[in-house]
């Protein structure tokens, strides 16, 4: 076992795994969250052979005995979080997706079920262990498409999508909630921030991101592991601008 310990939600396959393997590499012990027993235990075998320290952790994000049980779990087997890294996410309720007249409340409430409710109960589940840590990070897996500010400025790439509802907004809540986060906890040495990892290769969007997974979790890894003086509150990750091919880089976003 290793001095830091990381807890990484959705952590089977995309981004999450990555960040995971990233992490690992860095010599924490990283825990696979993930909702399914074999998907979870499959992808820590996969990391242990490359070895890392990779534990499965039963966790779906939407049931609260999972997540208690899941903070029990560590609570037992360490005593303390070092980072928790909230990854898990879903695009759209089945694969429905619709202008924002046309969204149904069903559709909204379950991707805010995953991507924001699920966010805040596994977070308020895991700060008692985050503070018991020395110095905890938390990352909120968020999206530039969640930022008001690049969805209503002409010049951003972004104005040019076409309007929906369900994941811009509740990606939206989660930069809010990481400010709000960040602002409750400004006294305490834990820092919050919100990564954005840009159009990522992943199932999440049929394959169809331009970004390799080894890069869409660098946001998630610079913000797990920011030094004492690195900032609490905002939200960092690629930079998607209209010049060249795109790529502006790393950086942070405006809300
Ligand atoms: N890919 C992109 O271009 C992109 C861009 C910006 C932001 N993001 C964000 O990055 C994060 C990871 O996305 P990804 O591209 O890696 O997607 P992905 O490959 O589809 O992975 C999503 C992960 O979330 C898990 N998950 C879904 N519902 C869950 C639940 N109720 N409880 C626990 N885990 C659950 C999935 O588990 P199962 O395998 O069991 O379904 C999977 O492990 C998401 O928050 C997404 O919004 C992605």
């Amino acid at each position: 076992m290793t001095d830091t310990v990381a807890l990484i939600t959705g952590a089977n396959k995309g981004i999450g795994l990555e960040t995971a393997r990233q992490l690992g590499a860095r010599g924490m012990t990283v825990l696979v969250g993930a909702r399914d027993a074999d998907r979870g235990a499959e992808a820590a075998r996969t990391l242990t052979k490359e070895g890392i320290d990779a534990r499965f952790i039963s966790l779906d994000v939407t049931d609260d005995a999972s997540v208690t049980a899941a903070a029990e779990q560590i609570e037992k087997d360490f005593g303390r979080l070092d980072v928790l890294v909230n990854n898990a996410g879903i695009p759209s309720a089945s694969g429905r997706r619709a202008t924002p007249s046309e969204t149904s409340i069903e559709d909204m409430r379950a991707v805010f079920e995953v991507n924001v409710f699920g966010l805040v109960r596994v977070t308020n589940a895991m700060l008692p262990l985050l503070r018991k840590a020395p110095a905890a990070r938390i990352v909120q897996v968020s999206s530039e498409v969640g930022s008001i500010d690049a969805t209503s400025n002409p010049g951003s790439p972004l104005s040019a999508m076409p309007a929906s509802a369900q994941y811009p907004s509740s990606k939206a809540a989660v930069n809010m909630l990481t400010a709000q986060y960040a602002k409750e906890l400004a006294d305490t040495p834990i820092k919050v921030n919100a990564a954005n990892p840009g159009f990522t290769d992943t199932e999440f969007n049929g394959h169809r991101g331009i970004r390799p997974v080894e890069q869409g979790a660098e946001p998630s890894v610079h913000l797990a592991t920011l030094p004492d003086d690195g900032p609490s509150g905002v939200l960092y990750g690629h930079l998607w601008t209209t010049e060249g091919d795109g790529d502006g880089g790393y950086g942070t976003l405006s809300w």
